[in-house]
């Protein structure tokens, strides 16, 4: 048996900063941020949000989506970098309050790759018989980790969640293959310093500004081109496809210069590349499950097709996942 997605949900909370509004707060403008990153504007949750608040909220539209009741879920999957707490997991927070009663939950730690992950993880739950029926979500609140002080990140990122349930499937159909990817040796590329035990983050033991994201932008750039369109390429020569059978390609969203590179790298045409970044901007493992649940809404593939999904993150991390919906 596999597994398949049967239902998708995104939420992204009320509250959106465009790029002027940072111009406000950095030497920044809006013409630099649109060109060096095609974002126009992000959702920023309000101070007292936890990122199970925004699970919830995708989940539940997933679940609707799929006609799941949260009663017959086997297990939960969270992929997040903002978690509720060190501990408990933001999996079980969100199985208290979806009264998921019957569910295990866990989080996965992968940055932004963390939904691929989540799914690959879910996927192998349902094949090895621990679960027929499971949720796999992607959720952050960035801003919580986000420097506003430093123009060269603080521009980028946005906070929301995406939801996918997940059930017991013939094989060959649903997730036909997933493929994961980590070279920890990069972990300075993109990381958050503090709150782990290196640094506590405790009252008079960190250092300056430790819990926010630092990130080398550029070099970055360079490995999530590389790594996301050879890991793409890995999926299809896997399942015997070409580029040309994809319905639709959904990468993740971190910048627009990353995706086009990325799908002129693979031969893929533009209009089968889904990008949503413009208004959401890079929402880590929150990017391709908010992606999925737009693409369905708006008509952009339907039973049947293939959708090609990859990611990159920190860790660094990535990894390509190949769905027949
Ligand atoms: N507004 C105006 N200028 C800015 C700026 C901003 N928000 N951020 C950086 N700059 C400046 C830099 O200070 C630098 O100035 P200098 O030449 O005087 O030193 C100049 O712009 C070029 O900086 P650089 O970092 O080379 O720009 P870039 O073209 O690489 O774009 C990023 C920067 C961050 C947009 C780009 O590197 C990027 O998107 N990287 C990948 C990030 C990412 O996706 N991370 C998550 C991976 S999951």
């Amino acid at each position: 048996m596999g597994s398949k997605i049967i239902g998708v949900g995104m939420y992204a909370p009320p509250k959106i900063m465009t790029n002027n509004d940072f111009a406000k707060m950095v030497d920044t403008n809006d013409e630099w941020i649109s060109t060096r990153t095609g974002i126009r504007e992000r959702h920023i949750a309000e101070p007292g949000t936890a990122t199970s608040d925004l699970c919830l909220e995708a989940s539940r539209r997933a679940l609707t989506d799929a006609g799941v009741d949260p009663k017959e879920l086997d297990f939960l999957v969270v992929g997040t970098l903002t978690p509720d707490m060190p501990f408990p997991s933001t999996g079980c927070f969100l199985q208290m309050k979806l009264g998921a009663d019957r569910a295990y939950a866990m989080d996965v730690s992968a940055a932004c790759s963390g939904f691929v992950y989540s799914l690959s993880v879910a996927d192998a739950l349902v094949r090895a018989g621990r679960g027929k029926k499971g949720l796999v979500v992607g959720a952050e609140i960035l801003s919580t980790v986000v420097d506003y002080t430093d123009r060269g990140t603080c521009i980028l990122f946005g906070d929301g969640a995406g939801a996918a349930v997940i059930a017991e499937c013939e094989e060959g159909d649903g997730v036909l293959s997933c493929h994961l990817h980590s070279d920890g040796s990069l972990w300075e590329l993109i990381h958050c310093p503090g709150g782990g035990t290196v640094d506590p983050c405790n009252p008079g033991t960190s250092t300056v500004r430790t819990n926010f994201i630092r990130m080398a932008g550029n070099e970055t750039f360079k490995h999530a081109v590389t790594r996301m369109a050879e890991v793409s390429l890995e999926a299809l020569e896997r399942n015997g496809v070409t580029v040309a059978d994809v319905d639709l390609y959904i990468p993740h969203q971190a910048n627009q210069r990353i995706v086009k590179a990325v799908g002129k790298r693979i031969g893929i045409p533009e209009e089968k590349v889904f990008v949503n970044l413009d208004r959401y901007g890079n929402t880590s493992a929150a990017s391709i499950p908010i992606a999925l649940a737009e693409a369905k809404e708006k008509g952009r593939y339907s039973k049947g097709d293939l959708v090609l999904l990859a990611a990159f993150g920190g860790g660094l991390t990535w990894g390509s996942a190949l769905l027949r919906m």
